[in-house]
């Protein structure tokens, strides 16, 4: 056992991590918690842990609340404060409590939601967003779930409501503008919907828009005792104004029949859409009005297109999750709750092709709410009971499963790259990147962005869309040319950032991307050693919309952004501080009244190491010319 232990602004925490063998698959491990902030203790018990969510990076956020009260017997409230606790990939952990008691109503805390509030890490509340009426039975404070919200990193979120007293449901999608600004962008209506008998999902896709995946019945008019029913998928792309006509993932046409549970996940390795589906009908061999119902369990394969790959009959009917794993695989897991404010998860482990492989710790007992969450490394946290001060985590690493090796970019379908990730010894200017897939891929229409670390921020040097590219493509590698002038820092970090969809599979499916700072390198720290060079003298032309923003500035400003002008290209160049410089001057294009010239020298260098004065005009001439990709 090892103990580790430091401390931690606000609030000192010990962490424990308890090695116990042999469970798992590799070392499981038991994050432990002591939450010893200085809280309202209002009822005296444990702090639960009541979900767990992650970023794309493995970091983890947990909600965690204790109990306050209860309404009737079931509905649980919660201490009256937003207790989240963000567990960063080292294992510290940033405790974020946010006392807003006047802001949210009581009923919020009883598992209910009813307004979302965004917030980072320091607790500091970025964006809140007021969603339409809440829908608690009325008079009453029993609440009708009825909302579905599915995040899309970077992008926004789709919020699904179902409209009570109708068979309509509203979509909702909301766009982030960066900053923490959050705002509605297309909403619309579903209408015919059998809203006694639906079940929904609701992912991100690969496109940067939205599956929204739901059971319907159909009555039929002659006999409205019977139904038939399916499932069906309606895909939306990002800021699309109109419902999509849904297709037909499976139905049933003759009994009736009631969908008692949906779940369905992104398979990332063989890139397509997952559903497994529960219902139950009336068996039709019922006589004598015994009433016997038959269950059953359907798993699904489709893609984007809406075309179905597979459907397959699975025997696990006490089911009450499936996820496919991030390496490969997936999960189909069933819970039951046991004595003393557990759960018994019993988790059934599956490759690709279904084939199942032993999991050897059976059943994992969880804490009362059963969270779990499944990390992007395929690490699987699942919540433990807690003591009266501590909450507890069980990670268990699970087994790779899929058909490719991961090379750790965070993307199961890149095998390697050019540069590679982590590599330190670049020299400059190389002017070819590569990446090769592990499946001949297609250029589809999404930016591949360059950027170079300077004083912790990003730096844009290049950006390339896959539509207009100078790429060469051959099965399952593509290589891209780049500007010279975009690794033309020594000792420069930088990485490369891929949107999903630059490339697509062959079967058009857009292809998962590459996160920021993930495929990073360096180029050489050498200096370029080069003889002395004499002083040179430039203009540079301003667009016909620099003139008019430059002709509005009054004097001062025109010296800031003169100043603002060198400062950016003696980064982008690089060159050292004073080499360039402006005397201020500017003149009209006789060519062209609509545009000015203005002046600009590069200093004579007096040390060797520096770039001569032609390599920084090449620079400077490249950067600028290509200016609608390198950021300038
Ligand atoms: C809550 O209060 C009880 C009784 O006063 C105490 O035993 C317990 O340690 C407190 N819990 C926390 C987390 O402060
Ligand atoms: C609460 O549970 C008790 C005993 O199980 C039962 O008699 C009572 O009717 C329940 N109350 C409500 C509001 O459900
Ligand atoms: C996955 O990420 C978690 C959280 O960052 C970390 O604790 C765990 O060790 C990682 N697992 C593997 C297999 O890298
Ligand atoms: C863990 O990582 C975070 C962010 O990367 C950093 O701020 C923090 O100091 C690290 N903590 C420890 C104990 O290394
Ligand atoms: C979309 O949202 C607007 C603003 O909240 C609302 O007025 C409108 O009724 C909504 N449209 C639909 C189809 O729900
Ligand atoms: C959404 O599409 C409209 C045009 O249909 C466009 O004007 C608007 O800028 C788009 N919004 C976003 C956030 O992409
Ligand atoms: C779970 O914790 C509660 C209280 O913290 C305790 O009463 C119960 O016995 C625990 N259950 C198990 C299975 O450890
Ligand atoms: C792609 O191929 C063309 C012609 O075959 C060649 O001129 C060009 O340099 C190649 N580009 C890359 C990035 O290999």
């Amino acid at each position: 056992m090892k103990a580790l232990s430091y401390d931690l602004v606000p609030t000192v925490i010990t962490i424990t991590l308890l090695t116990i063998l042999p469970i798992g698959y590799t070392k499981d491990i038991t994050f432990s918690y002591t939450e010893t902030s200085a809280q309202d203790n209002l009822t005296n018990t444990q702090p639960r842990v009541w979900d767990i969510k992650h970023y794309q990076d493995n970091t983890a956020v947990l909600r965690i609340s204790r109990d306050n009260y209860f309404i009737g017997n079931t509905t649980r409230c919660f201490e009256q404060k937003l207790m989240l606790r963000v567990i960063q990939t080292n294992g510290s952990v940033i405790p974020i409590n946010l006392d807003i008691i006047e802001e949210i109503q009581d009923i919020n805390y009883c598992l209910v939601n009813d307004k979302r509030m965004i917030i980072d890490w320091n607790g500091y509340n970025i964006s809140k967003i007021e969603f339409g009426p809440s829908y608690l039975l009325p008079g009453t404070n029993i609440w009708i779930p009825n909302d579905y919200l599915t995040v899309n990193p970077w992008i926004g979120f789709l919020r699904l409501s179902m409209i009570r007293g109708t068979n309509n449901f509203i979509w909702s999608q909301y766009a982030y503008y960066g900053d923490g600004l959050f705002s509605l962008l297309r909403n619309d209506t579903v209408e015919n919907l059998d809203l006694t008998n639906i079940q929904v999902s609701v992912l991100p896709t690969l496109n940067y828009g939205y599956a929204i995946i739901y059971t319907n019945t159909n009555r039929n008019t002659a006999d409205p005792l019977s139904k038939s029913g399916g499932l069906y998928v309606m895909f939306l792309n990002y800021n699309q104004t109109t419902t999509s006509q849904p297709f037909v993932l499976y139905e049933k046409s003759t009994q009736n029949v009631v969908f008692t549970r949906l779940a369905c996940s992104i398979d990332y390795s063989h890139i397509s859409y997952e559903c497994v589906l529960i219902m139950e009908q009336e068996d039709p061999a019922s006589i004598n009005g015994i009433n016997n119902t038959i269950t059953s369990c359907i798993k699904i394969r489709f893609l984007s297109t809406g075309s179905r790959l597979k459907l397959d009959s699975i025997f696990n009917l006490t089911l009450t999750s499936f996820n496919t794993l991030p390496l490969g695989g997936y999960i189909l897991i069933s819970q039951k709750t046991a004595l003393n404010s557990t759960v018994n998860f019993t988790v059934l482990l599956y490759d690709e092709n279904s084939k199942p492989w032993e999991f050897l710790q059976q059943p994992i007992i969880s804490n009362l709410a059963s969270s779990y969450d499944i990390l992007p490394n395929n690490t699987m946290l699942v919540s433990q009971n807690e003591t009266t001060t501590t909450w507890n985590l069980l990670a268990i690493n699970l087994p790779q499963l899929g058909p490719f090796n991961d090379s750790g970019y965070g993307n199961l379908h890149v095998n390697s790259t050019y540069p590679s990730k982590g590599s330190n010894d670049l020299s400059l200017n190389f002017n070819m990147i590569h990446i090769i897939y592990q499946e001949p891929v297609s250029l589809s229409d999404g930016y591949l962005t360059i950027y170079q670390i300077i004083n912790r921020k990003n730096v844009l040097r290049q950006i390339i869309n896959s539509k207009t590219c100078q790429c060469n493509i051959s099965v399952t590698v593509i290589k891209i040319n780049i500007l010279s002038c975009t690794f033309n820092y020594p000792g420069g970090k930088y990485f490369i950032q891929i949107d999903n969809n630059f490339v697509k599979t062959e079967s058009n499916e857009p292809l998962l991307g590459i996160q920021p700072n993930i495929w990073t390198f360096e180029t050489a720290n050498k200096s370029i050693g080069q003889n002395r060079s004499d002083t040179a003298y430039g203009i540079l032309r301003l667009t016909t919309k620099g003139t008019q923003y430059f002709l509005e500035l009054s004097d001062s400003k025109r010296h800031l952004f003169f100043d603002d002008l060198i400062k950016e290209l003696t980064v982008m160049i690089p060159i050292e501080e004073g080499m360039l410089s402006s005397n201020e001057h500017y003149q009209l294009d006789p060519d062209d009244v609509t545009k000015f010239f203005i002046s600009i020298s590069i200093k004579e260098t007096k040390d060797s190491d520096n770039m001569t004065t032609s390599e920084i005009k090449t620079n400077l001439d490249q950067l600028i010319k290509n200016k609608a990709y390198t950021g300038i």
